[in-house]
């Protein structure tokens, strides 16, 4: 009887000498948020890095400009860790430009038509910075702002509290607009998005993430061998600028048609320029359900999201033309992929899309889960 106790003696004699470093050595690790000077803006703002670690290891690191996700390691069918989304090497690189990576998006993600939107009577005109469109919140949206942060250690997990008014006016936006964005790296492998947000004069809304995902890592080549799965039977269709024609149209027997899983690149030569559309949702009763499965079939990884959101801009990286590089790797052609969970584009244009519009006195809310796992 003795000896049995022996072994379970001497491990919490190693636990009390080493102590809990020496825990994640037993394959468990302590979930922590660590702080780091980022560098600062062009004119003089700090920004600040966060780097969130769960307790199976997962890490996350976020910075406070843009709320941009600049790295996101998860573990493969083996257990090995890679970096998962397409990211720069310094803050100087995101300040030259990067086509939204891993941002926060607002207030408006993806493109309202000729930056013109009518309410209550009123017509708004908004900056235009893709053609003659508005898009992702225009010239300075919330992915070019210093939000402030403050991290947190939840139930659930290493949490980072964003915040961040946009003033009455801000890209020609009506009402100041109080947003919070909370990230929060669960123990249960998950990055969950929780946006709140209040306005004090009727605005228009859509927040959503931008991070550019490949399960084999970010630096792996294209993502057209992934296994996608769009819980979704409808899309909006397009014109040739990317503006939504109103029709919400069937995926039945088209490429766009993702209702069962499919490689991404099994049919993306027949969508012109490849896919850069809006998906309907299937669960559109703002309750949190599945959106999209990707499997990643050489490293096992599947990423899982959730959303509360109508719909899901499903974009495989299409105008990535290898002048983006970061992390020791440059970004071509597909070689990400944004699964980005929205309210329609140009929602506020077509009155047959569910309403973007926020009054004094609401809450905005959106949730999204990325769930984690591999197999
Ligand atoms: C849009 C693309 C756009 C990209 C910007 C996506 O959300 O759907 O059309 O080019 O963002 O990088």
């Amino acid at each position: 009887m003795r000896t049995k106790y022996v072994p379970i003696l001497s491990a919490i004699a190693v636990l009390f000498v080493f102590g809990c470093n020496e825990l994640a050595m037993c394959g468990e690790e302590e979930m922590s948020i660590k702080k780091q000077a980022y560098g600062k803006t062009k004119d003089g703002k700090n920004v600040d890095l966060y780097i969130l670690t769960n307790t199976n290891g997962l890490k996350a690191e976020i910075m406070t400009y843009g709320g941009i996700v600049i790295s996101l390691q998860v573990p493969d069918r083996d257990g090995n860790f890679a970096d998962i989304v397409l990211g720069c090497d310094s803050l100087d690189e995101y300040l030259k430009g990067t086509p939204y990576f891993g941002a926060l998006v607002g207030r408006y993600g993806n493109r309202i038509a000729k930056g013109k939107f009518t309410l209550d009577g009123v017509e708004y005109t908004l900056a235009t910075n893709n053609g003659p469109n508005h898009l992702h919140g225009g010239i300075k949206g919330f992915d070019k702002v210093v939000w402030n942060a403050e991290p947190m250690q939840t139930d659930q997990g290493p949490a980072l509290k964003l915040t961040y008014r946009s003033r009455d006016g801000e890209e020609g936006y009506p009402g100041n607009l109080s947003c919070i964005v909370s990230y929060t790296l669960t123990n249960n492998n998950e990055l969950k998005i929780n946006y709140e947000a209040e306005t004090d004069k009727a605005t228009v809304i859509n927040l959503t993430h931008h991070s550019y995902f490949n399960l084999g890592g970010h630096n792996s080549g294209d993502i057209l061998g992934h296994e996608l799965m769009l819980n979704a039977d409808h899309f909006t269709p397009v014109d040739k600028d990317l503006i939504p024609t109103g029709e919400i149209k069937s995926v039945k027997g088209t490429p766009m048609d993702f209702t069962r899983p499919m490689t991404i690149g099994s049919r993306i030569e027949q969508v012109a320029g490849g896919y850069d559309h809006n998906y309907v949702l299937n669960s559109s009763d703002g309750s949190l359900a599945l959106a999209a499965s990707v499997y990643e079939p050489k490293t096992g990884r599947v990423m899982e999201i959730f959303t509360t959101e109508p719909g899901i801009q499903f974009y495989t990286g299409n105008f990535l033309d290898g002048s983006n590089k970061g992390k020791g790797a440059v970004y071509n052609k597909h070689n990400g992929f944004c699964l980005e969970t929205q309210h329609f584009p140009d929602s506020p244009n077509n009155p047959n899309f569910p309403s973007v519009v926020l009054k004094p006195g609401e809450k905005y809310t959106q949730l999204t889960v990325h769930r984690f796992s591999a197999r």
